[in-house]
């Protein structure tokens, strides 16, 4: 598939054509794709924000504990939204290491699909994963969702879990009558998790803004109990919550006593149109 027609160069917005293993502007500015497959579009002064995207430790204790699937109907959820809409073309903006991005892609192979992520590792750790079951229908690009680098109203849906929100770009890379799936925390959502950890347990804040250019079509709510089986499962999905670095240290040892850990999943899936 021809990513490159979506793409422009993010230092001075020319067309791409395709080099070899790079991507190359008119201008000549020259981007290569790494031997895993992702490529990396940021702009040569913007390296140092790639620290803030997730580490290497972050991206491989998130896909350690997809194994467990205690996820999996969040993503038969994202991929049965994704299905309603037109979807020819479908952005997840801020992808981390592909968990969604690939469940997508899997579900609507005629469809292609651009994770973007900050983080380096994410797009390494998906672009490796996509080629193990063979999917030529993603591409990962190491690029801020605050400046992706694509052409205006290129993308159908954008897809965006548990990720900062840029939605002026979300508008201006989505076509008219495109849609925005953000997808967020609900009241409950681990209060297991945060029981172990802490005293004092609060529901999470539920926000649900108008963005300019949008309006805001449904919220749909998934909530169900699971039990997270190991301790090394339960300290990976600690590690991939805002907890993780909010926590003393006195009280992260508390999940160290635990081999098993019931909690609530709720997350809101808040649905977008570009008017
Ligand atoms: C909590 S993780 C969620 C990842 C993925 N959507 C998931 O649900 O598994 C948030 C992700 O957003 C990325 N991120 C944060 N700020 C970003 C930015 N400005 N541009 C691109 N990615 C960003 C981080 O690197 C991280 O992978
Ligand atoms: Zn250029």
């Amino acid at each position: 598939m021809n990513f490159e027609s979506y793409f422009k160069c993010p230092i001075c917005k020319g067309d791409f054509s395709r080099a070899g293993n790079s991507l190359k502007c008119e201008k000549g500015h020259s981007f290569d794709i790494a031997s895993s497959g992702y490529i990396n579009l940021l702009k040569p002064g913007k390296m140092n924000n790639a620290k803030a995207g997730d580490s290497k430790e972050m991206i491989r204790a998130r896909s350690n504990f997809f194994l467990s699937n205690a996820y999996l109907p969040i993503r038969k959820k994202i991929c049965e939204i994704v299905g309603r809409f037109k979807n020819n073309l479908i952005i997840d903006a801020g992808c981390g290491e592909g968990y969604y991005t690939q469940g997508i892609a899997e579900c609507y192979p005629s469809s292609n699909v651009i994770g973007f992520d900050m983080s380096k590792f994410g797009c390494e750790h998906g672009a490796k994963s996509a080629r193990r079951v063979a999917k030529d229908n993603i591409l990962y690009s190491v690029s801020s969702i605050f400046e992706m680098p694509l052409s205006s109203s290129c993308a159908d849906i954008v897809i965006n879990m548990f990720a900062p929100v840029a939605s002026e770009e979300f508008l201006r890379v989505l076509k008219t009558q495109g849609h925005v799936i953000v997808v967020s925390s609900g009241a409950k959502h681990l209060n297991g998790l945060k029981s172990v950890l802490y005293d004092d347990v609060y529901d999470n804040e539920e926000k649900f803004p108008n963005y300019d250019g949008f309006e805001l079509l449904c919220i749909e709510n998934l909530k169900y109990d699971t039990i997270i089986c190991g301790s090394d499962t339960i300290y990976n999905l600690f590690t991939m919550t805002p907890y993780y670095h909010r926590t003393s240290t006195q009280d992260k040892e508390k999940l160290q006593n635990i081999s098993s850990l019931e909690t609530t999943v709720e997350v809101n899936f808040a649905i977008y149109r570009k008017l």
